[in-house]
């Protein structure tokens, strides 16, 4: 690592693709603004192009247009991957910026750092370290790579600390800054109440809804979703619980083909399926849920901070923190587990938690000082 001498002006450039990586890149942005002798550029894969996928967050957050949009669009985890950095080189070699940040683990995240690597640009990982020891989940694949050829490694938890040291990454490379998603909540989270207000009496949703107490569901991860019997068994489920907890279920796009496919579709008395919401929608309805049903990864770290119990539809999680700490549970694929641990929650008995260290709002504010501290060869 070099000092970075007074008067030099600095170019960064952040890579993003992908509805989770929105959230993450805005407060990093907005921090690093302050510091005057950087020049930021902004480059979306294109990985996620519906409005509603992309452009909502982009309006909500009120991120800049991008500098330059690759319009990758979906194919295969290869094809995609290789897209990426085929369309990415001529950029990063044009641009040549003195340090690449990238985000989260989606396949634009490793893409965008293997593409770097190779031409010899510094690279940052924001969200670095995190680890569900499956590597039937493809995110699992992008964050091994990507911390393993990231220069710099920016940890929300001391768990991705310690996994970053045991894979033998040097200690004077991983900062652990906080949670960079939990930044924009922070910002955001005034707006989401004022919105839920404006939701409930414009009655968005159905009559009366939103005022006994309702749960939101998000699924979309492809072990869940891609195999028609997972995905009926979940679908039952829910069905099943929304005659007692009115579930609103906002659906992405994989999961939307994938239940078209789906004979005999499920429907539950009490279960909204609508279209995916925005960043801000869907904070609304998050922060005033009684319980979250979910299987991604961010919403168990929001639901922790927002103290809502969140129960995951997945065998492990790569944010233990938010079972140890805070409000989440794993369930598994056992619905019978999900179906008694919303009873328990609708009895007033959901996990209560606490916030992991540093997940404050100003994770994003650490990690601008410290590329401004420290400068990787
Ligand atoms: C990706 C991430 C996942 C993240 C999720 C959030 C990877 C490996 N996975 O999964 O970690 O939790 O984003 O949404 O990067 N589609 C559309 N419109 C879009 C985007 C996708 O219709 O704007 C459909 C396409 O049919 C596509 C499918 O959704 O094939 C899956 O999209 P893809 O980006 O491959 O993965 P996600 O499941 O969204």
């Amino acid at each position: 690592m070099q000092k970075v001498h007074g008067d030099i002006e600095m170019k960064i450039m952040h890579v993003v693709g992908a509805r989770p990586n929105f959230m993450k890149v805005d407060p990093v942005m907005r921090a690093i603004t302050c510091h005057k002798r950087v020049r930021q550029l902004l480059v979306h894969t294109g990985q996620h192009y519906d409005i509603k996928m992309s452009a909502a967050f982009f309006r909500d957050l009120d991120i800049p247009i991008p500098d330059v949009n690759l319009g990758v669009g979906s194919g295969s985890h290869a094809w995609q991957t290789a897209e990426i950095m085929r369309r990415l080189e001529p950029v990063l070699l044009k641009q040549a910026p003195d340090l690449l940040l990238v985000y989260g683990d989606v396949n634009s995240t490793v893409a965008a750092a293997m593409a770097a690597a190779k031409i010899c640009i510094p690279c940052g990982h924001v969200e670095a370290g995190l680890r569900s020891f499956d590597k039937t989940m493809p995110e699992e694949i992008n964050r091994v790579i990507t911390d393993s050829i990231a220069d710099i490694l920016f940890t929300p938890s001391e768990d991705a600390d310690k996994n970053l040291l045991r894979e033998g990454v040097s200690p004077r490379n991983i900062h652990m800054v906080g949670n960079v998603m939990i930044d924009t909540l922070v910002r955001m989270l005034p707006r989401a109440k004022d919105r839920f207000k404006e939701i409930r009496e414009k009655q968005e949703f159905s009559k009366n809804l939103l005022y006994g107490g309702f749960g939101l569901v998000t699924i979309h991860r492809p072990e869940n979703v891609d195999d028609a019997s997972s995905l009926k068994a979940i679908m039952n489920g829910l069905a099943v619980i929304s005659r007692k907890l009115p579930l609103i279920f906002p659906v992405h796009p994989r999961t939307r083909k994938q239940l078209k496919n789906m004979k005999n579709a499920v429907n539950g008395s009490g279960l909204y399926m609508i279209d995916p919401l925005s960043y801000l929608d869907f904070l609304a309805l998050q922060c005033n849920a009684m319980a979250v049903i979910t299987d991604s990864g961010g919403i168990q770290e929001e639901t922790t901070y927002l103290g809502v119990p969140c129960l995951t539809i997945r065998n492990n999680t790569e944010r233990p923190v938010t079972v140890t700490v805070g409000t989440n549970t794993i369930i598994g694929h056992n619905i019978d587990k999900l179906k008694k641990e919303v009873k328990k929650i609708i009895d007033g008995h959901g996990k209560k938690g606490a916030i992991p260290p540093k997940w404050d709002g100003h994770a994003a504010d650490r990690i601008a000082k410290i590329i401004m501290r420290v400068r990787v060869k």
